[in-house]
């Protein structure tokens, strides 16, 4: 018998309840009508697409990390209480590359391709980019796209999830990586985003991108020596704020190091957060703040408020050791210590340069969802992921009241929930069928309708391997409906729903 650390070989590792759902998942299905429980509201017509990691092993080697899986759409469509699903990888340049030979083949956010000498010098030169888009889905460029974190956003098909090609964009702007996590005005339509350019001198850039267009118009530039890994950034009605947390690259590093992308990145506590400031028309860097160090995927929301003060809330972390947790082996395993987020709320001195933060909630929130309508405006309502049971990742849904710091919960034991999507209950249409004004009726009737309607979440039941998209009412979280696939789906990241 042999031992291999510490561990006799033929025992079973320990493995996380939630380990179902980091399987690979090879099945592309097409299922009309999935059995429902409860009901379906009749209003609820439309498609939800969802985007995540479904394939952990490419021939003899597994990727390390979470975030590398390749990308798969899966598509849930609600029409006269029926719910139909399907799924389909994209076809983007790393699966198709992996398929051709049987090997990783582009370098992801953990994991290398395996270069022999030859080819890690030829890649020193021309890194092979990954274009695996298996973070979120976007309506852009007058179609659909999964993104990732390189500017090569893929486009497909909503209703059958065939991939159609990467997006060409019609403009010079130049960039690195990106955030899969642009911002839409709710009032224009259109997205904001930022590209981070690795170079001699490298540069941040901040663009827009007209709804239906494909030509980004660049809003602003910033030089940076050591560029900060930031997943998301913030937006009010007024501002664009970039989050530089002190996880930061050397870019020379990251050509030369031969250590997965993330690898290279280092936590430097010592520089603080740096939030970079600057005006969503004119471009003028308003200022940079200084405050906590801090790391977080995930902004939640971001306004001005009455003093003219950016406010921004985040599932925020002491540091960057999530990122460690995610790699698949410790994630399978399931962490006791797993680090939870904290909601905080950070506000930027408008007469200077300090930030105040502080905890908005005491209930952990992850993969946060708001009102699409409320985006870069005042707001009152957040919806999550949340982690419970210790160790147990992602095991509740919530509902955080961003005005009082309440918050209530959707929990049932072996139940693992994605990302929420809040989907608005149509206006009722009055005798006249005129919606009713926004601004006339009842005071404080805006307000109120901010959480009418559904969310929408992928859960992993992991007692009968399958996954059920759960329906519940936005306001109350009580359940209204589950269609249940007849076998479990990888856990995913982020998606999106389009009425039809
Ligand atoms: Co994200």
């Amino acid at each position: 018998m042999t031992v291999v650390s510490g561990r006799t070989e033929g025992l079973q590792e320990p493995r996380a309840p939630y380990a179902g759902g980091l399987e690979s998942l090879d099945r592309e299905v097409e299922l009309a009508s999935l059995p429902v429980e409860g009901r379906i509201p009749s209003w609820l017509r439309g498609t939800l697409l969802r985007n995540g990691p479904a394939r952990f092993e490419v021939g003899e080697r597994g990727y390390n990390h979470w975030f590398d899986g390749l990308a798969m759409l899966h598509a849930f469509s609600l029409s006269g209480g029926e719910v139909g699903y399907r799924n389909r990888f994209v076809r983007s340049g790393s699966y198709r590359e992996a398929e051709a030979k049987g090997r990783i083949s582009r370098a992801e956010f953990g994991t290398d391709p395996c270069f022999g000498l030859f080819g890690r010098v030829m890649a020193t030169f021309r890194p092979p980019v990954t274009d695996n888009a298996n973070i979120n889905v976007v309506r852009l460029a007058e179609g659909f796209a999964a993104m990732t974190e390189t500017p090569l956003p893929i486009r497909f098909d909503p209703r059958t999830l065939e991939t159609l090609g990467v997006v060409n964009y019609d403009d010079a702007l130049k960039g690195t990586i990106t955030t899969a996590h642009p911002h839409r005005d709710p009032e224009t339509g259109d997205l904001y985003s930022y590209l981070t350019d690795f170079s001699l001198t490298s540069r941040y850039h901040l663009y827009r991108l007209a709804a239906g267009s494909r030509r980004r118009e660049r809003i602003a530039s910033m030089e940076v020596q050591r560029p900060a890994y930031m997943h998301s950034f913030a937006m009010t009605a007024r501002d664009l704020v970039l989050a530089e947390f002190p996880l930061v690259v050397n870019p020379v590093r990251l050509l030369t190091s031969g250590e997965p992308f993330i690898r290279n990145y280092r936590w430097e506590p010592g520089r603080g957060t740096r939030f970079q400031v600057f005006d969503r028309v004119s471009g003028e860097h308003r200022g940079t703040w200084r405050g906590p160090a801090l790391f977080a995927f995930h902004h939640i929301n971001a306004f001005v408020d009455e003093e003219g003060a950016v406010v921004m809330d985040l599932a925020g972390y002491d540091d960057p050791r999530i990122i460690d947790f995610l790699y698949l082996e410790s994630l399978r395993r399931g962490e006791p210590d797993f680090p939870r987020p904290t909601t905080w709320r950070i506000r930027l001195d408008p007469g200077g340069d300090g930030v105040e933060r502080r905890v908005l909630s005491e209930q952990n929130i992850e993969l946060p969802r708001v009102n699409e309508s409320r985006v870069g405006r005042p707001y009152r309502y957040a919806w999550g992921t949340a982690n419970r049971v210790r160790g147990h990742f992602t095991d509740a849904l919530v509902k955080i009241d961003v005005t009082t710091g309440e918050a209530s919960s959707w929990y049932r034991e072996g139940c693992f929930p994605g990302e929420p999507v809040f989907v608005p209950r149509p206006q009722e249409k009055t005798a006249q069928g005129e919606a009713p004004a926004m601004d006339g009726g009842a005071a404080g009737s805006q307000q109120d309708a901010e959480d009418d309607g559904v969310l929408l979440s992928v859960v992993l039941d992991a007692r009968a391997s399958t996954s059920f998209l759960l329906v519940l009412d936005a306001a109350t979280l009580s359940e209204e409906a589950r269609a249940t696939v007849p076998h479990a789906l990888p856990l995913g990241f982020h998606g999106a729903f389009y009425g039809s």
